[in-house]
């Protein structure tokens, strides 16, 4: 049975938790494999709302198996949250419910104190990140300091590397004129950590090797992508980026699978674009269009609740996507939103310095100064053709246009927030 690794192509927010909750009723084990909970993955499911962060969107379906990989930055607090919330709604409760990998690396309440004091120095620089400490966690984690998930229960362990950690946070917060942290606030940590190791402690078990049997005993595996493709650490608008690989290919080495199992990349994207936090934005709408989109699609953060900047779809950003994410077609997600819009456009190369570009540029300064050069499509005032519920014709046109760009096609058009609101292409 062919696997299924499902990522985001634009900067987050592209809908992802309902394709994959969608996606993982076919599949039986859904793995998370990078980011952390900057994440916010926004589920309906019977008419209620559920927010995860975490856990894999694929935990309201409750005979599956749910799994954080070793590439994920995990909260221990926020984690064991989000567990307690989902039992109490009745979920997570079989005994294969959730395996967290023994080596994922954690996020500490310093970590977080540190994305806050060095956000606020940046001042107007800032990345406007999800202040999680995300950043500085995978800092300890490529600096070879970071604490790890089986590390959890060992209070020596603990000590030694919290210790170190607010020694070298210490130094920063002294340099910013910021508050150190006091050794009787990082003897409390300790005493945190050892109480919440307990409570994750039964979940924490050979992730890669559990990968590997159910592989062998023909189970099908889906991939769940956190943030998008311009957010990649490598490949998105860096420094306007989060701190781990967003790819499609990352999903291998975040998870303990080797590549030939991942299978195939379904890229989700909005019917227009969103970003939130700093960083260019070429096809950013400053006027009524860009509010009605924030509006009519409610784009504000599931994480921050901050406004999404919006704009018009860009294809060149979406064609690099599609590239580096080796994607083999498109979920195509809100296109109710624009519903109402009399015409709608989509950017099809930049002007730069007075010269046309269709790739997409590696300097954020050459994206800060590109113009959008648009191609105009009649908008559609009804998404679906009153006598036979299928797509109006106007509105299958600018998908079908989407599609000639770049030469891939959206499978699944989303068409609302709720699990039934997909049409299959
Ligand atoms: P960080 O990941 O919190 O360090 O934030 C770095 C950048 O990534 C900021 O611009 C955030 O707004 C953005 N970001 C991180 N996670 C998400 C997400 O899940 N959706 C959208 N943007 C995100």
């Amino acid at each position: 049975m062919e696997n299924i690794v499902c990522v985001g192509g634009q900067w987050g927010d592209e809908g992802k938790g309902k394709i994959v909750d969608m996606l993982a009723s076919d599949c039986d084990v859904i793995v998370r494999f990078q980011g952390g909970n900057n994440a916010g993955h926004t589920l309906y499911a019977n008419g209620k709302k559920v927010v995860l962060h975490l856990i894999p969107s694929g935990a309201l379906h409750n005979e599956k198996t749910c799994v954080i990989g070793n590439g994920v930055v995990v909260d221990p607090f926020v984690l064991t949250d989000e567990i307690e919330a989902l039992q109490k709604r009745g979920y997570l409760n079989h005994p294969n419910s959730l395996w967290i990998s023994p080596t994922c690396h954690l996020i500490l309440p310093v970590h977080k104190l540190l994305d806050r004091v060095r956000e606020d120095a940046k001042g107007d620089a800032k990345i406007g990140t999800t202040l999680r400490g995300i950043g500085p966690a995978y800092e300890a984690k490529i600096g070879r300091r970071g604490l790890m998930m089986y590390q959890i229960q060992n209070r020596k362990q603990i000590q030694k590397k919290m210790g170190h950690l607010i020694k070298r946070a210490n130094r920063h917060f002294s340099a910013l004129g910021s508050d150190a942290i006091t050794d009787e606030e990082c003897a409390a940590m300790v005493d945190k950590l050892m109480v919440i190791g307990q409570k994750l402690e039964p979940f924490i078990c050979d992730v890669s090797d559990n990968l590997e049997a159910a592989i062998r005993n023909g189970k099908k595996v889906l991939f769940e992508g956190a943030q998008g493709a311009l957010l990649d650490i490598d490949h998105g608008t860096y420094p306007f980026v989060t701190s781990s690989n967003c790819v499609a290919g990352h999903a291998s080495a975040g998870s303990g699978v080797g590549h030939k199992h991942l299978g195939k990349v379904v890229m989700v994207a909005k019917a227009y674009l969103t970003r939130v936090g700093s960083g260019p934005f070429p096809t950013e709408l400053n006027d009524h269009d860009g509010e009605m989109l924030r509006e009519k699609g409610n784009e504000f953060g599931a994480t921050t609740g901050r406004p999404r900047r919006c704009g018009w779809l860009d294809m060149v950003a979406l064609k690099h996507a599609l590239w580096v994410h080796g994607a083999d077609e498109i979920a195509l997600t809100k296109v109710d939103v624009l519903a109402g819009f009399s015409e709608l456009k989509l950017c099809v190369a930049y002007e730069i310095n007075g010269k046309r570009v269709d790739r997409f540029p590696w300097d954020p300064s050459d994206l800060a100064i590109a113009k959008p050069i648009y191609e105009s499509v009649t908008g559609f005032s009804q998404l679906k053709d009153p006598t036979n519920g299928s797509l109006s014709s106007l509105a299958a046109a600018y998908i079908r246009k989407i599609e000639a760009i770049c030469d891939t096609k959206c499978t699944l058009i989303g068409t609302g927030p709720n699990r039934e609101d997909v049409f299959f292409n």
